[in-house]
């Protein structure tokens, strides 16, 4: 896909999109590894239906494609109990392997940095059920990749909202396109 052809915004795992206010927005390309369409155990009917089927681990856009990456990848750990595969949860949200999930968050967090713009926008959202945030956090690229600010949601406070930026390259801040105010 060329850079043109693309729209500003990436939700790099879209699921069944239930925090977009507008799940057509012709600004948002919607990626996911899967389409589905299913019924819940409480009948409620759910479908993944993305543009794009795509891995974030590896995804099919040139660097430097995207004002803002929208990052809410499976959060919980799949330890192979039957229970657990049917689950509502699980079939909703996906999930994670109990060995290894590590490496898939931190090669996603790389690639969406990747594909995001210098000055671009990355939002995080992270539920603490089975992995606190802080391992997650650990799993950002170590250069100019800090979170901005972040906000709790949900009943229990489980739920982080993060927001990053794709800082310059350049330590100092004098990045043609990303100042700081003290290099203007
Ligand atoms: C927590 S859900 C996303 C929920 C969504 N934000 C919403 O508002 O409904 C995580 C999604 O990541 C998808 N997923 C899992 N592994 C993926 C991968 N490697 N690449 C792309 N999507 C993946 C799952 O299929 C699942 O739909």
């Amino acid at each position: 896909m060329t850079k043109d052809s693309l729209p500003p915004i990436l939700d790099a795992c879209c699921g069944g999109k239930m925090f977009w206010f507008d799940k057509d927005n012709p600004y948002v390309l919607f990626q996911d590894i899967r389409c589905a369409d299913m019924v819940l155990c409480d009948g409620r009917k759910f479908s993944v239906k993305p543009d794009v089927i795509a891995d974030f681990t590896s995804m099919p856009y040139h660097d430097n494609s995207f004002r803002m990456v929208v990052f809410d990848p499976p959060h919980l750990k799949y330890t192979g109990r039957k229970k657990e595969v049917s689950s509502w949860q699980m079939k909703k949200y996906g999930w994670l392997p109990a060995h290894g999930w590590e490496d898939i968050i931190r090669k996603g967090f790389a690639e969406c940095f990747r594909v995001l713009m210098p000055g671009g926008f990355l939002i995080l959202k992270w539920n603490e059920t089975d992995i606190p945030v802080s391992r997650i956090l650990e799993l950002t690229p170590p250069h100019h990749m800090r979170p901005l600010f972040g906000h709790l949601s949900g009943k229990l406070s489980k739920t982080h909202w993060i927001c990053f930026m794709k800082e310059s390259d350049e330590a100092d801040g004098t990045s043609p396109i990303v100042k700081t105010k003290n290099n203007q």
